[in-house]
């Protein structure tokens, strides 16, 4: 039974491609809920935009994610979710009879979401996935998510490394990603990851909720940084 929420709303073509993503999303930081919210997202941030293809951008946000399981489940790290996503998204849009023209701008928003993807994002509305994807990896439910994704791969809770030496030992040249996903904590991530992203967006609106959220993730983990260390 799928699990609706805030995607009650959802007009009947974008239900049935959520129901086909369902169930290749497993972890509670990459879940049913992130694709709303990430949809959600990317109509607040085209309210702004002119001329935004919205049939484009709502499939591309509901199917963004489709192939995050099988990247994840595949330890040579050769699989990018971004690139296969687009390559899934095609086939399952070209059976519910979208045109060839609209499978190519939904599939570039697929294949340019990634934060430290080899594809960029070209039209304004691979752009706003991209960074509504991104403003969900920060603030409150950034931290929430860290620390899930942490409790799924047996992380610890915090790490005192010095950065350089860990960037060198545990994450691949070139793509940034981490090498052994246990060994990351969420502190680490956001001192490699998360506290670049606001220089990193495209538009101005996420641009502003991104300095916005990330105010209290600067807040959280530097007191989580002097509670570890015993000074409060
Ligand atoms: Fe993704
Ligand atoms: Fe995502």
């Amino acid at each position: 039974m799928i699990y609706i929420g805030n995607a009650k709303n959802l007009e009947p073509k974008y239900m049935r491609l959520l129901k086909c993503v369902e169930k290749e999303l497993a972890c509670s930081a990459h879940d049913i809920e992130h694709v709303m919210r990430v949809y959600n997202l990317c109509l607040l941030l085209s309210a702004d935009e002119d001329d935004i293809d919205l049939d484009v951008l709502k499939s591309a946000a509901i199917l963004h994610d489709i192939a995050r399981v099988k990247e994840d489940s595949n330890k040579s790290g050769r699989i990018d979710h971004a690139i296969l996503g687009a390559k899934v998204a095609k086939k399952l849009l070209a059976k519910n009879g979208y045109s060839e023209e609209k499978i190519e701008k939904i599939a570039h928003c697929i294949e340019a979401h990634r934060l430290r993807g080899t594809i960029k994002p070209k039209t304004k509305e691979a752009k706003i996935l991209y960074d509504a994807d991104k403003v969900d990896v920060l603030g409150a439910v950034g931290i929430a998510r860290c620390f899930a994704l942490g409790g799924r791969y047996g992380q610890r809770l915090y790490a005192k490394a010095n950065l350089r030496k860990y960037i060198k030992e545990n994450t691949i040249s070139g793509s940034g990603r981490i090498k052994d996903i246990s060994k990351h904590t969420p502190n680490l991530e956001y001192e490699l990851k998360l506290k670049h992203i606001p220089k990193m967006l495209y538009t101005k609106k996420a641009k502003k909720i991104a300095s916005k959220r990330m105010q209290i993730m600067k807040k959280f983990f530097s007191q989580m940084k002097q509670e570890i260390e015993g000074k409060i």
